[in-house]
């Protein structure tokens, strides 16, 4: 997500995963955030100010009366310029203060102040995580309106097993940029179709293509952090699974239209980025083919056209589909856009530079219904996925 033009306070406190909270501040500082970083004294034993000042290329603030800081900057006027505070790692003690509404140094002054989102990545030792007084005071900044997210489970630094490792930068990042989004899809239920199919040839054999599935995974990852509920039906990929959707791996197009048809009446929006192969083999061999003849000949048949079946629903959702195409794109795309019934078709000519599979841009043309089109430039897939996005929520109404 771009976050250019966001200016996220990051505070850090005093736990072993602080060195995280580097990699925290790198991941928004690429994505284009004006990071300020407040660290409380403890955490400036584990990791010096000068590592977190460089990445960010702001001065780190650690007191909460400095004359010189002060005077650019202030406690108030970093709770005011925030789009979003997090505090990662968040201590036991911090949130403990947080929830009594202590607001005796920077950080407590800080959060007090602000009345922009706020979001908590606590990490601690297993039994000061489960301890009443703990759950207590997170119970109580949960009602509060903070977001918290959650320490995962594993080997602590400490040497005890369980939960209370800070949750990994890119899960925090996650929550971030979903806190900056626009909320937007709330109340909608998107689900999106990404990477290839894999038809079976015999237990070891398969008749794929080159989707990669970056595009379908970047609108359901932009989709649900714009509030909707997502659904996001995959092909075999290697990606990351993304956190907070809900993950139907599928490998055939046979298994991707069951996936999808059992799931369809609960939708809202129906986006198919998936490359779906078009034909599978007549057979499955059950044993592996051996090698004899110096020819094979492998017969086909036709695979189920998912999208297409949408669009004969009755009731039918919202359906976006994709068209990839090699010649005569908008004439292609337009055809597939009334024969499947579609409100908007994504095109995009794979054989242009920066288009198609396996790359983290795409140029595409958006088609719509009532005859109009847009010439989109190139762009990543991400911004991509939050323009159709954009125009999604349009047709939505
Ligand atoms: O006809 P074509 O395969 O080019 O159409 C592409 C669009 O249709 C994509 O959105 C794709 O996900 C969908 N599709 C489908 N089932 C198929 C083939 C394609 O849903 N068997």
């Amino acid at each position: 997500m771009n976050l250019q033009g966001k200016t996220i306070v990051l505070v850090v406190t005093g736990g072993i995963a602080v060195y995280k909270a580097v990699e925290l501040l790198r991941l928004l500082t690429k994505a284009g955030a004006t990071v300020q970083v407040i660290m409380t004294r403890a955490a400036t034993e584990f990791v010096t100010p000068l590592t977190f000042q460089t990445l960010s290329g702001n001065p780190v603030h650690t007191e909460l009366f400095n004359l010189i800081q002060e005077q650019e900057i202030g406690h108030i006027s970093l709770a005011d310029r925030a789009d979003a505070l997090v505090i990662a790692p968040a201590t036991a003690n911090c949130i403990g203060k947080l929830a009594n509404g202590i607001a005796d140094d920077l950080l407590t002054t800080t959060v007090m102040a602000t009345t922009a989102p706020v979001l908590l990545a606590p990490a601690m030792n297993v039994n000061m995580y489960q301890h009443p007084a703990y759950r207590q005071n997170e119970q109580k900044l949960r009602q509060m309106g903070c977001q918290v997210v959650d320490p995962e489970q594993g080997e602590l630094a400490c040497g005890w097993q369980g939960t209370g490792r800070l949750a990994r930068p890119e899960v925090i990042f996650e929550a971030v940029c979903r806190l900056c989004a626009p909320q937007d899809l709330v109340g909608q239920t998107i689900l999106v179709t990404a990477g290839p199919t894999r038809e079976e040839l015999d237990p070891i054999r398969f008749i794929s293509n080159h989707s990669s599935g970056r595009m379908g995974y970047a609108l359901a990852r932009a989709a649900q952090r714009r509030g909707a509920r997502v659904i996001l039906v995959s092909g075999p990929v290697a990606l990351d699974r993304p956190t907070g959707i809900e993950l139907v791996p599928v490998a055939s197009a046979c298994q991707m239209q069951q996936a999808v048809m059992e799931r369809v009446e609960a939708c809202t929006v129906v986006i198919k980025a998936a490359a779906v192969a078009d034909y599978r083999p007549v057979q499955r061999s059950d044993q592996k083919i051996k090698k004899e003849g110096e020819r094979l000949v492998v017969e086909l048949e036709r695979n189920p056209d998912i999208l297409a079946g949408l669009g004969r629903l009755t009731r039918r959702p919202l359906l976006v589909g994709f068209a990839a195409e090699t010649g005569d794109l908008q004439g292609h795309a337009a055809a597939k856009l009334a024969a499947k019934n579609l409100d908007m078709i994504v095109a995009n000519d794979v054989t242009q530079e920066g288009a198609g599979f396996n790359v983290a841009t795409n140029i595409a043309r958006l088609l719509f219904r009532d005859g109009r089109v847009e010439e989109l430039a190139l762009m990543s897939k991400e911004e991509l996925a939050d323009l159709i996005l954009d125009r999604v929520r349009g047709l939505l109404g």
